[in-house]
């Protein structure tokens, strides 16, 4: 798997795991993916508490809302995030929304590598979060964003639906639509792209059509040759 888009649409949540050891390569490379996440001034205010041991995965599970089959995953990634290092910086939208966007930036990297490196994954935000706090010992200062369970898929996991792109886009303002945004944006290699896409589409269909009446042409030819030829039983 190479195109970025071919795994961020190929990429699902998993929830039933093989009971099966993941390489520390692996897992380190997921926590890596996290760490070249964009964040809010590059603070970088998160950090990563990895639980593989059966009985703190299982404990884990319990703290989000007994959803046991994440303790069957080969780990359990807990993000937290140091609030008071963005407020520092940015005051209270900091505290409140850079954190959370940080932390969810660099969940969205461990989603991602995770897929390209063969492995499926579930983002749990609900829990109980002073149980998580308990269970790994986290300071009062960091919070808990998520748990993300990592491991072998045992289910192939449907795609959920999407909503259309066209729904989703507006121009310029709020619910200002557009016909055909490439004419809109004066797109003009988009607009040439298409020309030449149909261009070529009729080129086809007009080749075709000359082979199909040179065959016939050829089918006729022969049909009167034959019927020219002396009968054997002349
Ligand atoms: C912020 C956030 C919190 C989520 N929390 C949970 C959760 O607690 N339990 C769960 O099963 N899935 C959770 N999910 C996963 C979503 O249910 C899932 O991403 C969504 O249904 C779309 O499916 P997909 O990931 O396969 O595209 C969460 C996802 C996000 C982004």
């Amino acid at each position: 798997m190479s195109d970025i888009l071919e795994i961020i649409k190929s990429r699902r949540t998993v929830k039933h795991f093989v009971p099966k050891f993941i390489s520390w390569d692996k897992i380190s490379r997921v926590i890596d993916a996290a760490r070249h996440a964009p964040s809010s001034g590059n603070l970088q205010n998160w950090k990563f508490v990895v639980c593989w041991e059966p009985a703190q995965k299982e404990a884990l599970a319990k703290a989000a809302y007994e959803e046991h089959e994440i303790s069957m995953a080969g780990v359990l990634i807990v993000v937290c995030a140091e609030p008071e290092k963005v407020e520092r910086y940015y005051g209270l939208r900091g505290e409140r929304l850079y954190t959370v966007q940080n932390c969810a930036a660099a969940i969205q990297n461990m989603l991602l590598e995770a897929h390209s490196l063969g492995l499926g994954s579930c983002w749990i935000g609900a829990f109980d979060e002073d149980e998580v706090k308990t269970l790994l010992s986290i300071p009062a200062e960091a919070r808990p964003q998520a748990i993300i369970a990592i491991g072998y898929s045992d289910e192939v996991a449907e795609k959920p639906p999407r909503y259309p792109l066209e729904t989703l886009v507006y121009f310029s303002k709020w619910r200002s639509k557009s016909r055909d945004p490439a004419k809109y944006m004066n797109d003009v290699a988009t607009i040439l792209a298409r020309k030449a896409e149909s261009t070529q589409e009729m080129m086809k269909e007009a080749a075709g059509f000359v082979v199909d009446k040179a065959k016939e042409k050829a089918a006729e030819t022969r049909g009167k040759k034959e019927a020219e030829k002396p009968s054997e039983n002349l």
